[in-house]
């Protein structure tokens, strides 16, 4: 019998039609997108299990079935690497054929290197670490509930407290070799944003050699192909993929031959929040004095870092291309970072407060709700209607929000959790949103657009 998601978080019971409204709607797009264990970030997009997603599922899970948001994080860190790497795909055995290109094939990951598992299969990159934060809020929402549940949740905390900091340890070291404080992207994919033109100049410098021949599936679940990246951003991911795979997915190979090489702030943004997540988890779980200083020096340095990468014109922090030898000027959301590591000096902080609300982000005039595009429409490379090149992304959206209350910015924060609550309402659980029309756009159903709507609706009263 198919399990419904039960806010107690206890009992099985067949599933049943609920009455509208955001919240029942965001729990029945969850449970049709789970196969058992884990979650599709979409119903027919994304077949697999991918990370970031499944990060955001978890914490969106929590407010519905404790024990199925643990459940959702084990199964990916089951699939952790022996360097610490969390993948960013997972693949589904029981994936329908041709449903996603790439596939575990081409990935080839555990046929090159013996750090990857190979079964299930991942793919060889990884993406924004939000996990621990996702960890902490299961924890946090099994607070007052019976000893049981609370019980359950500790021992989750401790399970999971080693792996978290494997990964967290993995991105500190193998993709820092430098000690900047910055994490290295090996692939946009790893970005989560993928086809922003954060992106631009430094794939427009990678040259594309001999491709194996290749079908691209992603096409035929969107209703308008100019909603996803174009071929020729294509040819260049899959390009990467195989200079990757080249390199046996060995961290110091790639560093010394590979030509996508960038510091990504918004990246290492999240790593210093999941950093702060981490440490509450670590006091919980009674982690050694030696790894609480550990983390606490990561947190210092992350936010050092991003100072670092503050442009003073812009009014935003700019990711860095290690091969140029130098930032990626173009406006974007990734460039809020420093709010989402917090620890501002209110100058800092008036500044990008001035940037997000002005006509460049979220106080744009012909915005149909007052939410940041993706890409700003002052900026040349700006689109509505095509993935991370200026649609709006609910998941983006609860990450300023939730930054902004960490920063005690709790009025403007309402107003992007209204907003957003607002969209969804009126558009669906759409993966993004024309900025200006409000048309839903990408894959519909969107797994973590639903999650993030039930964590936004546990905050306040509707
Ligand atoms: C895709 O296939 O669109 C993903 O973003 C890559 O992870």
């Amino acid at each position: 019998m198919r399990r419904e998601l039960d806010p107690e978080g206890a009992t099985a019971r067949p599933a049943r039609e609920k009455p509208a409204g955001v919240r029942p709607q965001a729990a029945g797009v969850l449970r049709r997108n789970d196969p058992e264990h884990w979650t599709k970030p979409g119903p027919s997009l994304y077949p697999h299990q991918w990370s970031w997603d499944s990060a955001f599922i978890a914490l969106g899970l929590a407010h519905l079935d404790n024990h199925r948001a643990k459940r959702e994080l084990e199964s990916l860190f089951a699939s952790q690497w022996a360097t610490g790497k969390l993948p960013h795909i997972v693949f589904n055995p029981d994936a329908p054929p041709q449903s996603y290109f790439p596939d575990a094939e081409r990935w080839s990951s555990a046929a090159v290197s013996s750090d990857a598992p190979s079964s299930p299969h991942t793919s060889g990159l990884c993406q924004p670490p939000i996990h621990a934060v996702a960890v902490l809020r299961i924890w946090e929402t099994a607070q007052g509930k019976d000893e049981r549940r609370v019980e359950l949740a500790r021992d989750f905390l401790r399970d999971t407290y080693p792996r978290l900091l494997a990964w967290h340890l993995y991105l500190t070291t193998a993709r820092d070799p430098e000690g900047s404080g910055l994490v290295t992207i090996y692939h946009p994919w790893e970005s989560g944003t993928d086809n922003s033109p954060r992106w631009d100049a430094t794939l427009e410098a990678v040259e594309v050699g001999d491709l194996p021949p290749y079908t691209r599936y992603d096409l035929k679940h969107v209703a308008d192909p100019s909603h996803r990246p174009t071929d020729e951003e294509y040819n260049r991911y899959l390009w990467l993929l195989e200079l990757l795979k080249k390199a046996r997915y060995d961290e110091a190979t790639i560093y010394e031959s590979h030509p996508f090489l960038v510091k990504d702030v918004l990246f290492s943004a999240i790593l210093v929040a999941a950093n702060e997540a981490l440490s509450k988890i670590a006091a919980a779980v009674g982690a050694p004095d030696e790894e609480r200083a550990l983390i606490e020096g990561w947190i210092e340095r992350g936010r050092k870092s991003l100072d670092e990468r503050w442009d003073p014109d812009l009014k935003l922090c700019l990711d860095y291309d290690l091969r140029a030898g130098k930032p990626a000027r173009v406006r974007t959301v990734a460039g809020f970072a420093p709010l989402i590591a917090g620890g501002l000096d209110s100058k800092r902080l008036q500044d990008l407060l001035e940037t997000l609300d002005s006509p460049a982000f979220a106080g744009h005039p012909r915005l149909r709700w007052p939410l940041p595009p993706s890409t700003s429409p002052e900026e040349p490379g700006f689109h509505p209607r095509s993935y991370w090149r200026g649609p709006i992304w609910p998941v983006a959206n609860w990450l300023l929000w939730w930054s902004l209350l960490r920063v005690g910015e709790s009025e403007r924060a309402e107003r992007i959790r209204r907003a957003t609550l607002d969209q969804l309402a009126d558009g669906g659980f759409a993966e993004y949103f024309e900025p200006f029309t409000g048309e839903p756009l990408g894959s519909p159903d969107q797994s973590w657009t639903a999650a993030v709507a039930l964590d936004l609706l546990a905050a306040g009263s509707g």
